[in-house]
């Protein structure tokens, strides 16, 4: 693996999962790969999870990590090729990225879609200048379409937590307040329409249809109570459309995710990627009900995190 931005990158994917499996068992086993090594992490969007888990990744694995802000912290960046930078951007990301490159040695970098322009975030422009000047291995945090540290965590969250050897993972969407990225969901049915244990089955309204890129035929069902019938899993989570792009069509608060839902599931344990909103996208009853997995999920971004760290830096 040279960059970690999706699934394709994987490579054998139950091969990192049992790697992750194993560095859980025994987190501070693999301190020699990260012996004298550095991980730095840029964000350029707001996060909780993914830049402590990150941390807390690094020093498992005997490296030393730093962050920066980027837009708050630092010179404001130009991102566009020829520009005449008379104007209030400060450094271009050509020599910004060189430089940082210079100071680790595997790069993590957060970078949200803006949710105008679909060319522009699905073609991932911003991730993939990271990409052309970065030095060292870049890890998404995050891009314009995709997030792979979270779905990897929800791959090792139900591989850990599922009670038989095949089971019915089913990726519901949400209410929410305001328009959401597609990066979650797009990168939950990039992984698990891949897993050979699993049956996947995607339901939203019409009109929330992810890029087939991504769902790569997966089973969509637009009644979400006949999507949910013998679930083992359900992942909640919103996201704006993808077809009229980043627009919020409705807003239909009965897909929130309620114990009534849930009824005609096997008994189905409850994910979410988080931060959630309790109340909008599934009710208290859900998250706080003993088949709620969102902090073993947010646990698991430690090792999603340090297991790609260790095949970069190994
Ligand atoms: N799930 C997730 O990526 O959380 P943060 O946005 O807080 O990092």
């Amino acid at each position: 693996m040279k960059n970690f931005t999706s699934f394709a990158d994987v490579g054998d994917y139950k091969a990192l999962l049992q790697q992750a499996l194993a560095i859980k068992a025994n987190p501070y086993g693999y301190q020699h790969i990260g012996k004298n090594k550095t991980v730095g992490l840029i964000f350029f969007n707001p996060s909780l999870r993914t830049r402590l888990s990150s941390i807390k990744a690094a020093y498992n694995l005997g490296a030393q990590a730093w962050v920066l802000n980027a837009g708050a912290d630092a010179w404001t960046l130009e991102m566009a090729d020829g520009a005449v930078m008379n104007g209030g951007t400060q450094e271009h990301i050509k020599e910004a990225i060189a430089v940082m490159s210079q100071y680790c040695d595997v790069l993590g970098v957060r970078t949200f879609p803006t949710l105008q322009n679909k060319a522009e975030d699905y073609e991932e422009v911003v991730f993939n200048k990271i990409l052309q000047y970065a030095t060292v291995p870049v890890i998404s945090l995050e891009s314009a379409t995709l997030h792979p540290l979270q779905s990897f965590a929800d791959l090792i969250t139900v591989a850990e937590a599922r009670k038989k050897e095949r089971v019915k993972v089913v990726l519901t969407w949400a209410p929410h307040v305001r328009a959401l990225p597609q990066c979650v969901p797009n990168s939950f049915a990039d992984w698990f329409s891949e897993v050979d244990w699993v049956d996947f089955v995607i339901t939203h309204p019409a009109g929330y249809e992810l890029d087939e890129k991504f769902t790569k035929g997966a089973r969509v069902e637009y009644d979400q109570h006949q999507a949910l019938e013998g679930a083992d899993f359900v992942q909640a989570k919103n996201w704006s459309s993808y077809r009229h792009y980043g627009q919020v069509l409705q807003n239909d608060p009965s897909w929130m995710l309620t114990p009534a839902h849930l009824a005609g599931t096997n008994d189905a344990q409850f994910l979410h990627c988080l931060p959630v909103r309790r109340n909008v996208e599934v009710s208290d009853a859900v998250l706080d009900s003993p088949n709620s997995l969102v902090i073993q999920e947010a646990a698991n971004r430690v090792f999603s995190m340090q297991t790609v760290l260790h095949e970069l830096l190994k």
